[in-house]
């Protein structure tokens, strides 16, 4: 068969984004709204979006920040914290503003501080929203400093997740950034109701990028990389098909001050070029014909959504991700954002 050079497919969705406000949206909303026609915007603001009046005056800024003429819905997410009250939650969902929750461990990661500390706080939560229908998006990484940080994620679903789903058997849990084979095994397993989202950096770095030639704070994140043989199992899922594993980028902007520094903040920023990486990794993979799946549909399907019926069209023509993102008005050059693999080659380019 001849070699695809050309690949049309329903414009997808990020099922997973950091949007951030102010300023660093304004920078960054474009890349995304140019090439997804939705995303599930993430929480994690300081301080986080908690109600639906919250949910609203942000999806207002993201809509006011779009590039006009731009074709882009943000589906918007409530922060759970141990005192959520389930009312406000269920009437956000039901008036159409939260597409989902978010489960965030406290201390977990960036903005996590006002999570969730004990699982027994939101029990009453989960239950009226499993009685709802409403999706709980799930950061999935033990907090316990005793254990090792590679081991995060395969704890969480033994100590935490895997109980949590036994108990709420028809909740649809969302198992966000998925990053080893412990996890693509445990929703692989799961009820219809247990699904995925896989980063594109995941799918392209192992943990030694962290540390390739010196310390590379552009390639931490969290969940942090693991292994090269997790890696693998996690683009075996992706190409699958498997209607349980669709796209999520967790871009996560933050400027060249806070990353490059004694504490830098964890987050990959991929939305000027992630769309593109996804494609790279499954022609790599020779599973083109499964991108649409993977991009499209799975994740619509899993939300209850129609898939998109605009198209785009990527061509295997060279590009190049582009350089740091200047923030206007901010601290000077270190104001700006590093995309990932800046500066680097993409052997696909969105034409259309
Ligand atoms: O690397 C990450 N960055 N992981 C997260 O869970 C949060 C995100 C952020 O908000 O920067
Ligand atoms: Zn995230």
């Amino acid at each position: 068969m001849a070699e695809a050079t050309k690949i049309t497919l329903r414009r997808p969705d990020d099922w997973h984004l950091h949007l951030r406000d102010d300023l660093i949206l304004e920078a960054v909303v474009a890349f995304t709204a140019r090439r997804f026609a939705r995303a599930i915007v993430m929480p994690n603001l300081s301080p986080p979006i908690t109600t639906e009046a919250q949910a609203r005056a942000y999806r207002g800024r993201i809509l006011a920040a779009l590039p006009v003429g731009a074709d882009f819905t943000p589906l918007m997410t409530c922060y759970l914290t141990d005192d959520a009250e389930p009312d406000e939650i269920i009437r956000g969902f039901k008036e159409g503003v939260f597409t989902a929750v978010k489960l965030y461990p406290a201390g977990a990661t960036t903005n996590s501080a006002n999570g969730v500390t004990d699982m027994g706080a939101v029990l009453g939560v989960l239950e009226g929203m499993e009685k709802a229908g409403i999706p709980l998006l799930v950061h999935g990484e033990t907090t316990d400093p005793r254990v090792d940080i590679f081991h995060r994620e395969a704890v969480f679903i033994d100590r935490t997740l895997a109980p949590l789903i036994e108990r709420f058997s028809g909740l649809k849990v969302v198992f966000e950034h998925i990053t080893t084979s412990d996890a693509v095994d445990f929703v692989t397993s799961a009820g219809p109701n247990v699904a995925a989202t896989i980063t594109a950096h995941h799918l392209m770095i192992n943990r030694n990028a962290m540390f390739e030639g010196g310390l590379q704070p552009h390639m931490y994140c969290l969940p942090v990389a693991k292994r090269e043989h997790h890696r693998l199992a996690l683009r075996v899922a992706a190409t699958s098909g498997n209607a349980k594993f669709f796209l999520g980028t967790d871009s996560a902007p933050h400027t060249l001050a806070t990353k490059e520094t004694a504490c830098g903040c964890a987050g990959i920023f991929s939305a000027p070029a992630a769309l593109e990486q996804y494609v790279q990794v499954f022609d790599e993979d020779g599973a083109l014909e499964t991108f649409e799946a993977f991009a499209s549909l799975n994740g619509p399907a899993f939300y209850g959504l129609a898939p998109n019926e605009a198209t785009i069209t990527l061509k295997k023509i060279a590009g190049q991700v582009p350089g740091d993102i200047p923030i206007e008005n901010a601290e000077g050059p270190k104001g700006a954002i590093k995309p990932f693999m800046a500066g680097e080659a993409l052997s696909w380019t969105l034409v259309d």
